[in-house]
């Protein structure tokens, strides 16, 4: 007992972990608050609890989300820097994350306004409250959404550390592969613009489907055309750099661009990452 105790304690010692314990009830308040509220709204003056239900739940999702976005400062700190898409999400994350306290407190203040003497001014105050505690409702889930796809999809924070060779070699995998970002810019929309007209499952042209991985290793009516890691050996290259007299790819629309074909050299030479 004492054990898990101290183990305990000793996760809340990470940034990483802090911060994940910190982030939930901030997400549960904004998505609880605005039920008091509209309860508040249909009682009217004959029962103020709700209201003041609703008033401390801003109050203190405005306290938390402050508490919770300093967390998170922490955390990606701890993280370092990140490449690519995850600097990316993290940043949007960051930016939304951080304004959560202030529609909270905003929402707070127009709730609290709802008790005003004057009717009009009490009424407007509260709707405009309800509005801004359901934006933030939305606003929060979206912030999570990016938080959480850091940690689920890409292990952002988490005790493994990222590092390539945690990249598993299953072409499919997410990753922050670099090669596969070059891919997917600079390769893949050649492949999918320029050859798939002809060479893909329902039209395999000389017998090569070009749509995935697998079809590419299964070669063409010749044989193998790409040998990962080697481009002056792999009849993909060789077919549209100009090289081979007997194949020069694509058949219709004019050769590639001088750029389009150094992306596929280069792609192939890095070994030919796939992925979606
Ligand atoms: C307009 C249709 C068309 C387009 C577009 C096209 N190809 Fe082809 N491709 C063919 C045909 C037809 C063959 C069969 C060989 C022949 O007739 O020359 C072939 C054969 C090949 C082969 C040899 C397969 C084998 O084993 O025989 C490779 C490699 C190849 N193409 C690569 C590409 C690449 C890479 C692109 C895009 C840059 C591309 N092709 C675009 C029609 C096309």
């Amino acid at each position: 007992m004492q054990h898990l105790l101290s183990d305990m304690l000793q996760m809340l010692n990470d940034p990483s972990t802090r911060h994940a314990a910190f982030v939930h009830l901030p997400i549960a308040l904004a998505l609880l608050a605005p039920i008091p509220l509209i309860a508040s709204m249909i009682l009217g003056d004959k029962n103020r609890a709700p209201r003041y239900a609703a008033i401390g739940a801003y109050a203190l999702l405005a306290i938390l989300a402050y508490v919770t976005a300093v967390s998170g400062e922490a955390a990606s700190d701890h993280m370092g820097p990140a490449p690519g898409v995850v600097g990316a999400l993290v940043h949007d994350h960051e930016e939304m994350a951080e304004k959560v306290w202030m529609f909270a407190l905003g929402a707070c203040v127009l709730v609290a306004g709802g008790l005003l003497k004057k009717k009009g001014v009490a009424a407007t105050s509260t709707w405009l409250g309800l509005a801004t505690g359901l934006f933030l409702a939305l606003w929060i889930a979206a912030a999570a959404h990016k938080g959480g796809m850091l940690v689920y999809e890409y292990g952002a924070g988490t005790p493994k550390p990222m590092t390539e060779k945690d990249i598993s070699p299953d072409p499919s995998a997410v990753s922050i592969d670099p090669r596969l970002d070059f891919f997917l810019s600079d390769v893949r929309p050649v492949l999918v613009d320029r050859c798939m007209g002809c060479h893909r499952a329902d039209k395999a042209r000389g017998g090569l489907d070009l749509s995935s991985m697998a079809t590419i290793l299964d070669g063409g009516d010749d044989g193998p055309v790409l040998t990962p890691g080697n481009a002056m050996t792999s009849v993909i290259y060789t077919s549209v750099a100009g090289i081979d007299p007997e194949l020069q790819m694509p058949k219709r629309g004019g050769p590639l661009t001088d750029a389009q074909i150094e992306a596929i050299r280069r792609w192939i030479d890095e070994g030919a990452v796939w992925g979606e």
